[in-house]
């Protein structure tokens, strides 16, 4: 067991639950900083409208998990604030999630500003970049689509090599072990699938009817709308999928997983298992 603070950002969320769970299992003491209690960690409060909360969540770590809610207003632009504010804090190796296709993004683009922000300041730091998680179809945007067995998505037959979060994860929690990994760590499954892959990985895992049905972009954003989100965010959520329907985003396999965690990446149909045997009722 290695004698470890660590604070933990986002740990009630997909990525930052699993953070905070795997670095605990390493006997590290874990800060859970957000705005309530997370099943993992020691409670450290923290609230992206409140600078006052950002270096005391930081002060005496060795180092931190920066997660960036960009379905809090504000926030992305805010990121490279309380990054400095956790370097000025003392933390000196710092992990931030990012995404697999930051290279593609314009140059005021949020995340790809907060990984600049990072890059530049005197800090071991290191760029979790995932392709797209499995559990956007279980816990997170697109669960209401899993509850009704169809898939409605602008996708085509364009393959994405999916992650699961707690792949994303152990990558994170590697980088903020002494001596971890730095740099870029692009993060995916190990295998690139199309979505009719994991409509029956999911049906198979949960003894129930599942399709995917490829749509237009239209009709995706009123979905997402009808289920409460914002037109920006289907629209956002639809220009990447048809990008990956039409061949313009191709987002190759990646080995962090087996390299850095030493054991291979997650598939869908293990991550459709494991939900299954977990989920609650
Ligand atoms: N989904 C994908 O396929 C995908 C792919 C690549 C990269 N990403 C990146 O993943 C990130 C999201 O990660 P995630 O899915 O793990 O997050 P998530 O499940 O959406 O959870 C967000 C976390 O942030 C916390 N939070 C929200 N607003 C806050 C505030 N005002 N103050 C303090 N904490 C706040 C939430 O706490 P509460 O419980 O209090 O709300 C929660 O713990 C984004 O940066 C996105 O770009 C996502």
């Amino acid at each position: 067991m290695e004698d470890r603070l660590v604070t933990v950002m986002g740990p009630t969320g997909k990525t930052g639950g699993h953070v905070a769970r795997q670095a605990a299992e390493r006997g590290w003491t874990v800060r859970a900083a957000g705005r309530r209690p997370a099943a993992h960690g020691q409670w450290t409060p923290f609230e992206w409208d409140d600078p006052a909360t950002w270096e005391p969540a930081f002060a005496g770590s060795d180092a931190a998990y920066i997660l960036i809610p960009f379905n809090h207003p504000g926030a992305p632009e805010r990121a490279p604030e309380v990054i400095e504010a956790a370097v000025r804090a003392g933390v000196p190796q710092l992990a931030l999630l990012s995404t697999i296709d930051v290279d593609h993004a314009t140059d005021d683009d949020p995340t790809k500003v907060a990984e600049r922000t990072l890059a530049a300041l005197p800090v071991r730091s290191a760029m979790v970049r995932p392709t797209w998680f499995l559990d956007n179809f279980t816990v997170g945007s697109f669960q209401g689509m899993l509850e009704v067995g169809e898939l409605r998505l602008p996708a085509g037959d364009g393959l994405i090599p999916f992650v699961d979060t707690r792949d994303v994860a152990a990558v994170a929690v590697a980088a903020m072990a002494p001596g971890g990994p730095e740099g870029v760590l692009p993060v995916t499954g190990p295998a690139a699938v199309d979505h009719h892959v994991v409509a029956a990985a999911l049906a198979d895992a949960l003894g129930v009817p599942m399709r995917y049905v490829p749509v237009s972009g239209e009709e995706f954003v009123d979905l997402l709308c009808g289920r409460g989100f914002s037109t920006g965010y289907g629209e956002f959520l639809a220009e990447a999928l048809i990008k990956v329907a039409d061949g313009r985003l191709d987002l190759p396999v990646s080995d962090t997983v087996p390299r850095v965690v030493g054991r291979p990446a997650y598939s869908v149909s293990d991550f459709a298992r494991d939900y299954a045997a977990n989920r609650r009722p």
